[in-house]
């Protein structure tokens, strides 16, 4: 056994100190498991999440990034059998108390999925609809203000003007993925939340949503699951790598790629793993 085997520290120990220079973290989850039925998915992960800028989760398949994501905004909950434990807090309210709203929560903390899924609706209802059943336009006039700029935030609408009214799905995918932030953005979310947004796009489609999102950092808080390291490079100021159900390491993104701490993290960023 090699001398760094044997000082291995435990996970919680590998921790680092918060980046002087990150923003401050609204969103923090506090030990966080979860089970799907008897199994354990995910174990006692905590994390720091700050806002204004692009957290990345990644790790190999079934690692469990998909299934943290969802804790975020609670999509865990529409899961038979998931079963979730420890905090998460937004502005140190506990997203998992008995009393919160959990459509509000949705609005606020939005999420944008590996394949695009806009409604079948038109272009214009695509982004009118959150807005509608949030109570948050007080006139037609406000409806369509909300839903240009929410397009327009995007980078979608000099696409999308003339034709409004057509069906969100006959957009390309680029386009179709564009509008589902779109879509989120509209409620005025504060964190944004991301499961492989690019895996279904070309790499043109994937170049224009990875300069969405960074223009998109300095208004919400973003967490993008990847599976491209290259991208989580690219695009985030923070990176978590999980494996096997486990938050091995996290940190300021560059630090994580150029110098990790852990033999795990070097395993898979060298492609060893994964
Ligand atoms: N709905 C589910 N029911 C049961 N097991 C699940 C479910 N979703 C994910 N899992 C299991 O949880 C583990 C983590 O999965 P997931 O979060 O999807 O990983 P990742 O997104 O990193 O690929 C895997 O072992 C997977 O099989
Ligand atoms: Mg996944």
């Amino acid at each position: 056994m090699s001398a760094t085997e044997t000082q291995a520290s435990p996970v919680h120990q590998t921790v680092r100190t918060p980046d002087p220079n990150a923003h401050p973290a609204r969103l923090k989850a506090d030990a966080v498991s979860v089970f799907y039925g008897e199994k354990q998915a995910l174990f006692d992960v905590s994390i720091d999440l700050p806002e204004k800028s692009v957290s990345a989760f990644i790790g190999p398949s079934g690692c469990g990034k998909s299934t943290f994501l969802r804790c975020i905004n609670r999509m865990n909950d529409t899961i038979e059998g998931a079963r979730v434990a420890g905090k998460i807090t937004l502005d140190d309210h506990n997203l998992y108390d008995q009393s919160l709203d959990v459509v509000e929560l949705r609005a606020r903390i939005g999420m944008v999925f590996q394949k695009p899924n806009p409604f079948p609706k038109s272009i214009f209802e695509n982004v009118a609809y959150g807005p509608k059943i949030h109570g948050l336009a007080r006139s037609k006039a406000d409806l369509e203000e909300i839903v240009i700029t929410s397009l327009q935030k995007a980078g979608l609408f000099e696409e999308v003007k003339d034709r409004l009214h057509q069906p969100g799905t006959g957009l390309s995918g680029g386009q179709q993925q564009r509008l589902c932030i779109a879509r989120a953005i509209a409620v005025g979310p504060e964190v944004i939340l991301m499961d492989e947004p690019c895996s279904a796009l070309d790499p043109i489609a994937t170049a224009i949503i990875e300069e969405l999102i960074d223009e998109l950092r300095s208004n919400y808080t973003i967490i993008i699951v990847t599976h491209s390291m290259q991208q989580a490079a690219r695009v985030s100021q923070k990176t978590a790598f999980f494996h096997l159900g486990k938050l091995i390491e996290e940190g300021p993104t560059e630090e994580i790629f150029t110098n990790p701490r852990e033999k795990r993290t070097q395993d898979y960023i060298t492609g060893r793993i994964g």
